[in-house]
């Protein structure tokens, strides 16, 4: 069966047909997926069995990740990460506005508060320089989300970690593949977390990992991700009922088997298509080189991004909005900083790079099915100016 999402072979002029737009994001299903999901359920073992230690397994062999959990979703692992690191009420937690509102969600739920750092203009991630005038005897965690899939300055921001006795967390939701100094992101820091919800480029339909550096603190995530039951260690006694004494707080986190099916199934082609992904983007980089009003996002050679977006800085950003709808091509913020919301206390205006960041910030699309012409195309409406 073809798969939908992949791209057709391209034939003659890239344009869009009339009336539709080029989107943002596509989803990718692997063309063996709907088998393995089906021989799951043929199986009727639908929970968290053998497919998830399976999935596990490979996210470790084939994307460096440490003791990856795997969870339902991006926003378990976080907060799973935060209750494992004994944050909770009166604590504080550092972090960037510019990311999805899970993150410093995750934060409020453990009764804790989210303390927002500015962001640095050229990349969207937490700017190390602004973090350490921030931290108080209440601060407990600095969160690095790495926007975009850009791995944030993780050697400055575990240095001011170590001096201040404070657990880094990775929002790494944007990150599957990325490298950090020749070091797979998750691989680096204390904790990780990825997502792998429907538009990320390793989807499981929802779902997510945790990866915990130590193995004692990755016990404790898998122990945790099923009510704080240890499965290994709680036999099932002769009445048939399972022997465990529930000492702290767990959850229902734990992924599905056939979840997990799409996962593996998925992560087949994976380096390929992200192979692919950087050629696409290393088009849109050489083709968008010198365009008046736009202004790249900066990339350091001791890092790969995961390029989930490809973003930039543009002026007059409506125009340019409409210009490229107008020629059948989607562009969006994705996300503008967080600290607007009421529950995280209202915008502030001293994050200034936040706010410049807010009001040019913009994004093409970029994913899996987007062909080289369609790249192309892109490249030459924007050339053509807004
Ligand atoms: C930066 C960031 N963190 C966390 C999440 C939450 O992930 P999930 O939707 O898998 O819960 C997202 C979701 O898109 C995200 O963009």
């Amino acid at each position: 069966m073809a798969n939908p999402y992949l791209p057709a072979p391209s034939v003659g002029a890239p344009a869009p047909a009339a009336g539709q737009l080029l989107p943002m994001f596509s989803t990718f299903v692997h063309p063996s997926a709907a088998q393995r999901v089906c021989n799951v359920l043929a199986s009727t073992y639908l929970s968290e069995g053998k497919l998830v230690q399976e999935f596990e397994a490979r996210l470790s062999a084939e994307l460096g990740m440490r003791h990856p959990a795997a969870l339902n979703s991006g926003t378990s692992a976080l907060h799973l990460a935060l209750e494992v690191a004994g944050i909770g009420a009166g604590d504080e937690v550092i972090l960037a506005p510019q990311t999805f509102i899970a993150s410093a969600l995750t934060v409020v739920q453990v009764g804790a508060r989210p303390v927002f750092a500015d962001i640095q203009y050229d990349t969207g991630n937490i700017d190390p320089a602004d973090i350490e005038h921030r931290i108080t005897p209440r601060t407990k965690a600095i969160m690095a989300v790495h926007w975009g899939g850009y791995p944030c300055d993780l050697t400055e921001i575990q240095a001011i970690a170590d001096r201040h006795g404070l657990v880094v967390i990775e929002d790494a939701a944007h990150s599957p593949g990325a490298t950090y100094q020749g070091q797979a992101i998750g691989s680096i820091s204390d904790f990780t977390c990825f997502s792998f919800q429907a538009i990320k480029h390793l989807t499981t339909g929802d779902g997510g990992a945790l990866c915990a550096r130590s193995p004692e603190l990755a016990r404790e995530v898998f122990r945790r991700r099923w009510f704080g039951i240890d499965r290994a260690s709680s036999p099932v006694n002769e009445l048939g009922e399972r022997e465990y004494d529930l000492t702290d707080v767990g959850y229902k986190y734990h992924l599905s088997d056939y979840a997990a099916a799409l996962g593996l199934a998925n992560l087949d082609g994976f380096a390929g298509r992200m192979t692919a992904r950087r050629a696409r983007v290393q088009q849109y980089r050489d083709g968008l080189r010198r365009v008046p009003g736009l202004t790249h996002f900066v990339h350091q050679p001791d890092r790969e991004s995961a390029h989930w977006l490809f973003g930039f800085h543009v002026e007059n950003r409506l125009g340019f909005i409409r210009a490229l709808r107008a020629r059948g091509v989607a562009a969006s913020v994705v996300h503008d900083g967080i600290d607007h919301n009421a529950l995280f206390g209202g915008k502030r205006p001293d994050l200034t790079r936040q706010r410049h960041f807010d009001e040019t910030q913009i994004h093409i699309p970029l994913h899996d099915a987007l062909t080289a012409e369609q790249a192309a195309y892109i490249v030459d409406i924007i050339k053509q100016g807004w």
